[in-house]
């Protein structure tokens, strides 16, 4: 089954696909055997820093091996790509999606540049999947105090109609009250009837991705996927349990000096947030 197959069937059935960042060998070791526990399909990402990190070519093959490894449904995404050589190195790398994300631009612009990558992305491999973001999705991917989303930041249905009849994009993420990282001292409030209307004005052939996963609650992912999203982004908190398993077995052994034996209680901590996050979603037993 093609990625389009499965976003068809989460749409229709009422599931989403997980995607979580990864950008060393611990995470994305965390992320496929936990996916291939459960029997769901999986996507992994590379945002631009993370990337840069593991390197464009290397972490194409690195989800190549672990593909032929584990025999599941694993793709690789290029995250939140900001510029359009961004979107050539990875499409040339052989990633199987790309989120060209020039939702800073202005309307018009940002189209121009996604309709761009499309265009190159499709010229190059015929099954690549090609994500817009329209909107403003505020925030990074770590603890923050307080962030506070304007009504002008959220994605408006007819905007977003025109923009993917425009751009030809495969999935689209909007702005529906959802940020990046995750805030102790304000709270995310997802608008469910806002996806809805979006996803009724792009039409079912359009999958919504749902950013800024971390954070959210169980009823919060329910809803938005009742609503209408097919896919939910998580790197925030896995990044912290790695980061804790790290201090820990640290702490724990201090005279310890082999790499390995440091960062294995790393793989566990991750494998527990991501078994929690897939459940919700609804994609175990989907293979
Ligand atoms: O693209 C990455 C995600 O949107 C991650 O968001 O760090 O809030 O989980 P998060
Ligand atoms: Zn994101």
């Amino acid at each position: 089954m093609t990625i389009k197959n499965y976003l068809k069937n989460a749409s229709n059935e009422k599931w989403a696909l997980g995607h979580f960042n990864f950008s060393e060998i611990e995470a994305i070791r965390a992320i496929v055997e936990t996916a291939a526990d459960l029997k769901t399909p999986i996507f992994v990402g590379t945002s631009e820093g993370e990337r840069k990190h593991v390197g464009v070519k290397e972490a194409a093959a690195l989800v190549k091996a672990f593909r032929e490894e584990f025999g599941i449904p694993l793709w690789l995404n290029a995250d939140h790509t900001k510029t359009f050589e961004g979107v050539k190195e990875a499409v040339d790398a052989g990633y199987d999606a790309i989120l060209a994300d020039f939702s800073a631009l202005p309307f018009e612009e940002n189209l121009r540049l996604t309709k761009q990558s499309v265009e190159y992305a499709k010229s190059k491999n015929s099954e690549i999947i090609v994500e817009g973001e329209l909107g403003y999705v505020r925030g990074d991917s770590k603890l923050q105090k307080v962030i506070e989303i304007k009504s002008e930041d959220l994605t408006k249905p007819e905007e977003a109609a025109r923009f993917v009849a425009e751009t030809g994009v495969d999935m689209l993420a909007p702005a529906v009250g959802n940020i990046h990282g995750i805030v102790t001292e304000s709270k995310e409030k997802i608008d469910a009837a806002r996806i809805a209307d979006i996803k009724k004005a792009v039409g079912e052939n359009i999958y919504l991705v749902l950013h800024g996963g971390s954070g959210l609650s169980e009823a919060d992912f329910k809803s938005a996927i009742e609503a209408g999203i097919s896919m939910v982004h998580i790197n925030t908190e896995i990044r912290i349990a790695f980061t804790e398993a790290l201090k820990k077995s640290l702490a724990e052994s201090p005279d310890e000096t082999t790499p390995y034996k440091i960062l294995d209680p790393t793989v566990v901590a991750m494998e527990e947030v991501i078994g929690k996050k897939l459940k919700i979603f609804g994609s175990i037993n989907k293979i």
